[in-house]
């Protein structure tokens, strides 16, 4: 997409796409078309344990609480902003960006009918994409909220004609579809006059309106706060804040999204998980915390989090198996956002493009969702990730998988090596396609060398389909070195 922007949205852009858009306004559309392609890695997996390669974690590293460890384990997410903005199609600042009155913006309120606003639906395509939980705006920095704040607020959904609690149809249909709810709250406001001449009376009506969100709808994976960076010095009273979702949802996972400038930053210690907003996710170091904290990635498929009709940015599905990939590698979570339609539906580009993702994590399931990073140390951006059962490389960049005589350019990964293995490797499957892909030869002391058996141009015959992530060439995935002996 080639468009003017403003430098201002140029940092909150992942690197990727940032190069390539800084690529493409200043040299325009002929270097974009030679741009770097984005491709999804292949997975080798090291199944037998007796042969899995490397040992151990980190030391002296706290043990998560139960709670954080599940939601490691649920890693990856659909992220849903979803309001009155969702109407005007530009994005959920429009109100601030675009400076409307309150008055007028409100006026919205009687045309929100959300009339295909489905938490079952939702869900369904959250687990199709094979994505664990989903978190839901209940209320934006707007301040209109999605659930009946039982008379805390005439901004709420119960005043729309939608006339429902939205919050209510999304929490039961992500239980209905196996998937763990989770809610954002904004902590600023754009339109509660307290907010500016009233902090503290606005907090307390921050804990009232979380109160009743804990209260209401049954057990809540956990709750996403974003705001806090508006007001940097500014005592957001954060110990009662979260003393309420503790008295009365003791398991829920709390974060508190440290914005843009600030990614990967610790907060109170009542916080489960780091955020990392649009960004690349860096591994944390452990050592000496007082207690784990887990870490999440969030993204959004274009430019915007909430709908924006001329937004035509949208991220691939290889774009988003990557950046799954690059949280997963340093144990982080993916949350994915998708802004629905006016009427509270997935667009179908969106959800056609998780979907295909989905079926690369259907093929990889145990390596993304119970891989943890391990010693295991690939070149460039390959990389490794152990589960109890077996140990998994992934390798990147097979940025052109077919047969060298149909694709230009076409090319395998060349040879790759990874280091800090503690004993031989004997052997290794690809995931995607079950093929045999290395055979390690023992030469004496010194690198194991893992040879790939040869196959035809296709990929060999057990290629199970045609799909291009599965047409590598096994005969240019040369070696694999480096496994001290
Ligand atoms: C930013 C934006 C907000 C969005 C959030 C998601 O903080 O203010 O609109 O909800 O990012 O991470």
């Amino acid at each position: 997409m080639i468009r003017a922007r403003s430098i201002l949205e140029i940092p909150s852009m992942h690197t990727s796409r940032r190069e390539m858009l800084l690529d493409s306004t200043a040299v325009g559309l002929s270097l974009l078309l030679s741009h770097r392609v984005f491709a999804h890695p292949r997975v080798l997996a090291f199944r037998d344990p007796s042969e899995a390669p490397i040992a151990g974690g980190e030391d002296d590293i706290p043990v998560p609480k139960p709670s954080v460890a599940r939601f490691e384990s649920l890693g990856y997410g659909l992220f849903l902003h979803f309001g009155l903005y969702s109407q005007l199609g530009r994005g959920e600042w429009v109100k601030h960006i675009d400076k409307i009155p309150t008055d007028e913006y409100f006026r919205r309120m009687k045309t929100f009918e959300a009339r295909e606003f489905s938490g079952r639906a939702l869900a369904r395509v959250a687990r199709t994409a094979g994505m664990r939980y989903i978190t839901l705006t209940s209320r934006h920095h707007d301040g209109f909220s999605l659930y009946d704040t039982r008379g805390l607020s005439v901004y709420d959904v119960t005043h729309t004609p939608a006339g429902r609690d939205l919050i209510l149809d999304f929490v039961e249909g992500c239980r209905a579809e196996g998937i763990v709810p989770f809610l954002y709250h904004t902590t600023l406001d754009w339109t509660d006059p307290r907010f500016e001449s009233d902090f503290k009376g606005y907090l307390q009506y921050l804990r009232e309106s979380v109160e009743i969100l804990c209260t209401s709808y049954g057990p809540i994976g956990g709750f996403w706060f974003d705001g806090k960076w508006s007001r940097k010095d500014a005592d957001w009273e954060e110990d009662a804040l979260y003393a309420v979702i503790r008295r009365h949802q003791p398991e829920a996972i709390i974060v508190n999204n440290t914005g843009l400038e600030h990614r990967g930053r610790t907060g109170h210690p009542e916080i489960d998980s780091v955020t990392f907003e649009r960004g690349t996710p860096t591994p944390m170091d452990r050592r000496g915390m007082k207690k784990y904290l887990s870490a999440e990635m969030c993204e959004t498929m274009n430019f915007h989090w909430g709908a924006a009709f001329n937004d035509f940015n949208y991220l691939s599905p290889a774009h988003v198996i990557e950046e799954l990939c690059a949280c997963r590698e340093v144990g982080a979570n993916y949350l994915l956002n998708i802004g629905p339609s006016p009427q509270g539906a997935l667009p179908d580009y969106e959800s056609a493009a998780v979907r295909r993702a989905g079926e690369w994590l259907k093929m990889h399931e145990e390596a993304i969702y119970l891989g943890r990073p391990c010693r295991l140390r690939g070149q460039g951006r390959d990389f490794a990730l152990r589960t109890p059962n077996a140990t998994y490389c992934f390798i990147l960049d097979l940025t052109h998988t077919a047969a060298t005589k149909v694709q230009q350019g076409a090319r395998g990964p060349g040879p790759r090596h990874f280091s800090g293995a503690d004993r031989p490797i004997k052997s290794a499957v690809w995931t995607d396609n079950e093929e045999r892909a290395v055979r390690s030869e023992r030469r004496g002391p010194g690198p194991q060398h893992l040879e790939i058996p040869g196959g035809d141009e296709h990929g060999g015959s057990s290629c199970k389909a045609g799909r291009c992530f599965m047409m590598a060439d096994p005969r240019r995935i040369d070696d694999v070195r480096g496994f001290p002996p």
